[in-house]
């Protein structure tokens, strides 16, 4: 009898040994890296969205040490914030930037930083913001959230940009480094699409972006006190439908289907593995349940972030415009009316340039139509793209300070799918782009 139980007691006693460790291991742990892209009031609902990305984590039992924060950080104390100190993400919503990580900000928001970031470099990053980087493992899971201006095959950061060729190998070689069990990345931006279209489906990574390869992503809640947008509408939902879910109940496929339903103003695509869909949202935002939120779901024709959506790339405009309605006297008329006029000046400035690279090296006047044009071609030569995007941001605008001309790239992705080669398009740019140092055309 004694024997019986001195062998129960030892292999219990072995197998919490064993098996306690081995379950914690395997059950992993969650890291996140979060990045607003871009800088400056315009653009406020960038940082905007990720600050709430933050908080949703913070509220969801995700510690501050698992958690990698890049934004510039311009936003909170601005002259332009009628609420210093305070960042919110919808017309009367709660700050959203209060306990924000600040390890990357300012210059420090850079696409080489955020690789060093996801590869785990702690070395490249000794002296730089916070200096910390991603920690993971092979039982661990990471949540990586972008947002900001994008274009066909890049990603806007505030002084330059990530190729998604870069972007690749660097999931890629996370996933060879044993650096996650299963990622996941939300992106919002412009034509986010293109930075998935040559992700692997069977490296544990699921994706899911705003918008298609070839389309506009959506800001929306415009607040009238701080005249600027909010929120993106992706952002927004999938946000808000975290806020409001036991994100322990709902599966990403579930998340992925409410969301795609709601942003009615662009396609929400998923991408890579799907198989991972059938996780749960908490698995990547935090597993413990917070009070949920009873701010919505709204009917699409009472939906306030739907109701004043507009397409990113019109935003500049937009709040020109509500600016000039809002003026009250004729000084303030004229000086928006103005910015109205100046601003569309610098677009076709922009796009003269652009259409007289592409008749110089065409030497057609129809082709240069059909490269201008909005059918754009899927990218494929990941090196031309790479290379003459490079050119029209060093030797024409650069792209970081002057966004406008990130409207341009799907020129350079059809020139590149025509045959055309990364060095004419070099020269030629040489060639046409004789003005210097122009910034500001949003
Ligand atoms: C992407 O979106 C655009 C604009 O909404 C649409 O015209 C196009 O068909 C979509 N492309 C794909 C591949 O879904
Ligand atoms: C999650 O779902 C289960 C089963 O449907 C349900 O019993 C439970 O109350 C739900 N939890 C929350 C927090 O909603
Ligand atoms: C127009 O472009 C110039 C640079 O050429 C810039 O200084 C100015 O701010 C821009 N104005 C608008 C309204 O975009």
């Amino acid at each position: 009898m004694m024997r019986v139980v001195l062998a129960v007691l030892a292999a219990a006693a072995l197998g919490s040994a064993l098996v306690v460790p081995e379950l914690a291991k395997h059950k992993g742990e969650l890291w996140a890296v979060l990045v607003a892209g871009s800088n400056s009031w315009f653009n406020y609902r960038h940082q905007a969205d990720v600050c709430h990305a933050y908080q949703i984590l913070h509220q969801h039992g995700v510690p501050d040490d698992h958690i990698i924060v890049m934004m510039y950080d311009d936003l909170a104390h601005s002259s332009d914030n009628p609420t210093p100190g305070v960042v919110i993400n919808r017309p009367g919503g709660p700050n959203v930037y209060s306990g924000v990580p600040k390890d990357y900000v300012g210059k420090d928001v850079t696409p080489q930083n955020f690789l060093k970031v996801l590869s785990g470099d702690s070395e490249g990053l000794k002296g730089v913001g916070s200096g910390r980087v991603l920690g993971s493992g092979p039982n661990d899971r990471v949540f990586i959230n972008l947002v900001d201006h994008g274009a066909p095959g890049i990603f806007g950061f505030p002084t330059s940009f990530l190729h998604v060729k870069d972007f690749r190998d660097a999931i890629q070689s996370m996933h060879r480094n044993k650096q996650f069990k299963d990622l996941v990345v939300y992106l919002e931006s412009c034509e986010s699409g293109s930075m998935f279209l040559n992700l692997p489906d069977d490296i544990s990574v699921y994706a899911l972006s705003a918008a298609n390869a070839t389309e506009s992503s959506y800001a929306c809640y415009f607040d009238k006190t701080r005249m600027t947008y909010l929120g993106d509408v992706f952002s927004i939902k999938w946000m808000e439908d975290t806020d409001r879910e036991a994100v322990m109940n709902e599966t990403l496929e579930k998340q992925f289907e409410i969301v795609r339903k709601e942003t009615k103003t662009s396609h929400v695509l998923q991408w890579g593995e799907r198989s991972l869909s059938k996780m749960k949202v908490g698995e990547f935002v935090g597993t413990k349940q917070s009070p949920p939120s009873s701010y919505g779901p709204f009917e699409d024709i009472s939906d306030p972030c739907l109701e004043s959506s507009v397409a990113a790339p019109d935003v500049p405009l937009s709040i020109f415009l509500r600016n000039k309605e809002d003026a009250d006297d004729l000084i303030g008329l004229d000086f928006w009316t103005n910015q109205v006029k100046e601003l569309q000046k610098n677009r076709t400035f922009v796009e003269s340039r652009m259409a007289e690279i592409v008749k110089v090296m065409t030497g057609d006047k129809d082709l240069t139509a059909e490269m201008m044009s909005d059918r754009h071609h899927v990218i494929r030569d990941y090196n031309c793209h790479q290379q003459a995007t490079n050119a029209w941001n060093d030797i024409c605008f650069d792209l970081a300070l002057n966004p406008y001309a990130m409207r341009m790239v799907h020129t350079i992705v059809n020139l590149c799918e025509h045959g055309f080669s990364a060095s004419e398009f070099t020269t030629t740019a040489h060639s046409v782009c004789t003005h210097h140092g122009i910034t500001g055309i949003q």
